[in-house]
């Protein structure tokens, strides 16, 4: 049996349910893996707890809310604890912070530092980061797997890195925003914009302040992600030309569908001559057979075009964070499986 110690940074939504899905599958990862996963240290905002024989995953999972530090130290933060433990292996679940990165960077370079496989679903390290934390991993002959960061529990970076192996990827297209892609679905069936951005915050898929989403700045983080990590770029934040949806006249959607097209906000890489990327993210007016019009508003999906495999699409509909989560596991069998 292997015995793999992990830390885990963050128990919320996509932490919590990590830890009930590493329960659940304990068997599974014993009987077929020869795995032994053993939580060995865990922190949130307000505390944390180390346990070297392993803490009990089910207590764990089932904090609901109040925080980890009662098992172990209050105020004990992340960063004490990747100093002070040695664990193989750190799993990184916090917020999202566009301008800092934090506190996922600070506690990713750490690990990275210490030689540990590093699995995160925080998409501000990455976008801020990669390429750095990529150059540290490895430094540190250690891996780092971030397979739901990007559309959750469907694993479009595992297909670009993985499943295209040995092809040029000519042009990556994705609905990779949930709220755009609602408010887009509704407005073609009649609605006003205005009316369009509160059924979605309504719906859930909407930030209450939808900004980060019409503007398509979360759109351009995805794809600034991707670009990394699959088609090897060195990509920022402003290499994306970015339109947003913000105020998009009704008119303008009807129209679209009036011609039978169907109008989709698309983050879109598109290979050059000169090898590299242009990066989109905008709205387009697809014909009806393309994959992603056929994707329906709470779908998330990603189109591959390659010169070895042609077309590859696939789609997930999550209506809830257990795939997003599991991905953690899906990222923790391709570092050990
Ligand atoms: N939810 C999804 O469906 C989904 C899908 C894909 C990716 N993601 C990404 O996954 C990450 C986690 O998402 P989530 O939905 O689980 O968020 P969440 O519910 O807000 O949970 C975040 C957790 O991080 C903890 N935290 C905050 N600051 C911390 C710090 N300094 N040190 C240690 N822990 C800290 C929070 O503690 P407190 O609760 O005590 O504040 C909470 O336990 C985010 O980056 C998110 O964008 C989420």
């Amino acid at each position: 049996m292997r015995r793999v110690n992990a830390v885990l940074s963050g128990l919320g939504n996509i932490g919590s349910r990590f830890i009930g899905v590493l329960d659940r599958k304990r068997d599974v990862l014993r009987d077929k893996y020869d795995l032994d996963v053993c939580l060995v240290a865990a922190a949130d905002v307000e505390g944390g707890a180390v346990a070297p024989d392993g803490l009990d995953l089910a207590r764990v999972a089932g904090l609901r809310g109040t925080s980890i530090g009662t098992l172990g130290r209050p105020g004990l933060t992340i960063l004490d604890i990747l100093r002070e433990v040695d664990a193989d292996i750190f799993f990184e679940a916090t917020p999202v912070n566009l301008k800092t990165g934090e506190p996922g960077l600070s506690a990713i370079r750490a690990a990275l530092g210490r030689g540990m496989h590093v699995v995160t679903t925080n998409k501000g390290p990455l976008a801020l980061a990669y390429g750095e934390l990529r150059a540290l991993a490895r430094a540190s002959s250690v891996q780092l797997r971030h397979s739901g960061a990007v559309l959750g529990g469907l694993p479009t970076v595992n297909i670009g890195q993985r499943d295209l192996a040995g092809a040029t990827i000519l042009r990556v297209e994705a609905q990779v925003n949930l709220a755009n892609s609602y408010i887009l679905h509704q407005m073609a069936r009649g609605m006003s914009y205005f009316d369009a951005v509160r059924s979605a915050q309504e719906q859930g898929c909407c930030d209450k302040d939808e900004a980060l989403d019409v503007e398509g700045w979360d759109a351009v983080i995805k794809l600034v992600i991707l670009a990394n990590s699959v088609l090897g770029m060195d990509a920022h934040l402003d290499d994306v030309q970015r339109e947003g949806i913000a105020h998009l006249r009704a008119e303008a959607v009807l129209d679209v569908r009036a011609s039978g097209r169907v109008l989709k906000y698309v983050a879109e890489a598109a290979y050059q001559e000169n090898g590299r990327y242009d990066l989109r993210c905008g709205l387009r007016a697809l014909p009806p057979d393309h994959p992603l019009a056929a994707l329906g508003p709470l779908q998330m999906g990603v189109v591959y075009t390659s010169d070895l495999y042609g077309t590859i699409s696939a789609a997930i509909r999550e209506e809830e964070p257990t795939p997003s989560a599991s991905s953690m596991l899906r990222d923790l069998l391709t570092i050990y499986g």
